[in-house]
């Protein structure tokens, strides 16, 4: 059913796991004597999120943001809107915002901006997948899961729109999947 419209896998469940695995270690590092506040970017973030806090060995907060850039096509318009915003206060919080994919950059170059206003001690970025091929904004991640060429993928959160984010590995989905936009 769902599997149906994978073109390719990009990396399996296996795969994600230790890129995953290595990420919540290296954030673990990092971290030691901070005050960690992890800020999902909703709703790619869910399951590598979910994945990721349980890979690091710390004691941390967690809250999320949704942002919205994108609506149905494949491509970011370039105008991020704040659709839920944050619970906390985040004075004196070590911030690791943490995305599914970085691809303009316009996303998260808001995000970053905005929690800059609002007091907290550092504000770092982890990212599942990094495209800087399409990079438009100045930005860069802190922490990347891996690099990935300039193809559109699906699955572990990402969606194409709204679905596939209930895949359980990352795949490259045949064109006919996003042809009528
Ligand atoms: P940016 O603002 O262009 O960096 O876009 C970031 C957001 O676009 C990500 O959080 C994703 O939700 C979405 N996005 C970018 N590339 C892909 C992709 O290949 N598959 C699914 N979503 C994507
Ligand atoms: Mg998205």
């Amino acid at each position: 059913m769902l599997e149906q419209d994978v073109k390719k896998v990009l990396f399996t469940e296996e795969e994600l796991e230790q890129i995953v695995s290595r990420l919540g270690s290296e954030i673990t590092e990092a971290y030691r004597n901070k005050n960690l506040l992890l800020i999902g970017i909703l709703k790619g973030c869910v399951v590598f999120m979910s994945d990721l806090m349980r890979h690091i060995d710390l004691k941390c907060r967690i809250d999320f943001m949704a942002v919205s850039s994108y609506g149905a096509g494949t491509k970011s318009s370039g105008n991020v809107r704040i659709l839920k915003d944050l619970d906390i206060d985040l004075t004196g919080f070590d911030v690791l915002l943490v995305e599914d994919i970085l691809d303009s950059g316009n996303t998260l170059f808001y995000v970053r901006s905005l929690l800059a206003t609002r007091g907290a001690k550092s504000v770092r970025i982890c990212t599942l997948l990094d495209k800087p091929s399409r990079r438009t904004a100045d930005i860069r991640a802190d922490f990347v899961g891996s690099e990935i060429g300039d193809e559109f993928v699906i699955g572990y959160g990402l969606d194409f729109d709204e679905k596939y984010r209930n895949l359980p590995y990352l795949g490259v989905p045949y064109p006919y999947v996003y042809s009528g936009e």
